[in-house]
């Protein structure tokens, strides 16, 4: 047994006290629980071996920083986690409560186990573990984990902007994504950025009754309904003038290397997703379309009378939560502007449509051809016995954007999510073998820099 498969159950009662702390970002009522659990991190990276551990206050919920610069002439890592998570519910979906760690069959339930903590977890026990078994690091690194990534929060975009020196790094190391499948080691070089907003529709100034002036009086939902289905067709093709002027398709190389990939498709909709059918642009194969083409979706619709029973009302307002995916080289404020005057123009008679954006973040891609991608591919290899793939995902994660364009480098990133790990929805779990060798992944990585 080595240094790190003796500390299991160690690393997992830390893992644990971790998941009990509900760091919501998006609800206020856990403003308390951000500021301990940015705490929690902060003293173990204390507790690590590395210096200046902090918190950095601004606006927005805090950052936590530390470093360990002992290797003059060595490479520096910007290690990056996010120890925000989202909401748990719907509460009675989930077989064990959210907040209250349960393992079962090798995995770890509980928000947040994935997406971020456990694998925000894995680099601190990574450096951890290297520290306390040497003294020392073989590179340099510096850690910056953030608290509001869950919703797009600006407050670490404005801090890598304003201090690129104290930043100053050869590549970022982002453990926030999946493997493409189990025991399938994988190196994401591509993710999607978003915009986000509401659609606010309003009709009368009041609610009407619906036989007395149904026929006459405009429909805020109805609106909803005929603006969603002009921005997008049945066939899910986005109909907003412009908006796939600058989609990059991806290479040949990189087509052919997706279309190896161990995948099958029944499996994926009926056990992974619970679907029964896949839906998307008909033309364009399965991982193009979650991977390098944008998409556009509704979230929810709150307007009119959703309650027990049936009241009969024309209600004055409604509104619509929706997003867009972007992909490289699309860019938020264009697509921002182009939804906002495709939604006027699909605007029916009698009611007015405001879309109000709520986050953005860019798409990024990165080129694998440089030995910070190269030397994790081969860390994670030797751990998992594997060849490394390289895929891209469908979701986001802002920072990546601007580690490229204020830091100049390159992010690496190195998930141990699995796609059945259920981000986001109840009984999200971490997959605990994943979690392990996710720590020595790390660990080797860094001896291999
Ligand atoms: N870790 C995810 C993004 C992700 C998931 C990347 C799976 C790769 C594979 C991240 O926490 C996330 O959920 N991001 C949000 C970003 C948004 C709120 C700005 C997303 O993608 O919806
Ligand atoms: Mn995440
Ligand atoms: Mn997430």
């Amino acid at each position: 047994m080595n240094y790190y498969q003796q500390h299991h159950a160690e690393y997992l009662e830390g893992l644990k006290t971790f998941l009990r702390i509900p760091s919501i970002s998006t609800l206020s009522e856990h403003k308390p629980d951000i500021k301990k659990a940015a705490e929690f991190v902060r003293a173990e990276l204390e507790k690590a071996g590395l210096q200046q551990a902090q918190l950095i206050e601004g606006q927005g919920n805090p950052l936590v920083y530390a470093e360990w610069l002992g290797a003059p002439g060595k490479p520096t890592l910007l290690l990056y986690g996010h120890y925000d998570v989202q909401p748990p519910d719907p509460l009675d979906e989930w077989k064990s409560p959210p907040f209250e760690p349960a393992i079962r069959n090798d995995n770890i339930y509980a928000r947040g186990s994935a997406d971020d903590k456990g694998q925000t977890y894995i680099l601190i026990k990574a450096v951890e573990g290297l520290l306390k078994q040497h003294g020392r690091l073989p590179i340099n690194v510096k850690f910056l984990i953030e608290g509001e990534e869950e919703v797009g929060g600006e407050h670490i975009e404005s801090y890598v902007a304003t201090k690129p020196a104290r930043l100053k790094s050869d590549a970022a190391v982002i453990c926030d994504t999946e493997m493409f499948a189990p025991e399938l080691p994988t190196i994401c070089v591509g993710l999607r950025g978003i915009i986000y907003g509401e659609l606010v529709v309003e009709g009368a100034n009041h609610d009407l009754h619906s036989g007395v002036y149904g026929g006459a009086a405009p429909n805020p939902i109805q609106a909803i309904a005929e603006i969603l289905s002009t921005l997008k067709d049945r066939e899910g093709h986005i109909r907003i003038p412009g908006f796939y002027d600058r989609v990059v398709a991806p290479s040949a190389k990189e087509r052919a290397a997706w279309a190896r990939l161990p995948f099958d498709e029944k499996e994926y909709t009926e056990k992974e997703m619970g679907a029964k059918a896949l839906v998307g642009e008909p033309e364009i194969p399965l991982f193009e379309r979650l991977w390098a083409r944008p998409t556009l979706e509704v979230h929810g619709i709150r307007g009119g009378f959703t309650g027990e029973g049936a009241k009969t009302v024309i209600p004055a307002r409604a509104l619509a939560k929706l997003s867009l995916r972007l992909v490289a080289d699309q860019r938020p404020d264009e697509a921002t502007a182009q939804l906002q005057k495709a939604i006027a123009a699909a605007c029916p008679k009698g009611v007015t449509a405001e879309y109000r954006p709520i986050h953005s973040a860019p798409p990024s891609l990165v080129n694998p051809d440089n030995r910070y991608i190269q030397a994790a591919a081969e860390a994670m290899k030797q751990v998992f016995g594997k060849e490394t793939v390289y895929i891209r995902s469908g979701g986001s994660i802002p920072i990546v954007a601007a580690f490229d364009e204020f830091l100049g480098i390159p992010s690496v990133m190195m998930g141990f999510g699995l796609p059945d790990d259920n981000l986001h929805a109840p009984n999200e779990k971490l997959h605990l073998p994943n979690f392990f060798r996710g720590i020595e992944a790390v660990a080797r990585y860094l001896e291999l820099l």
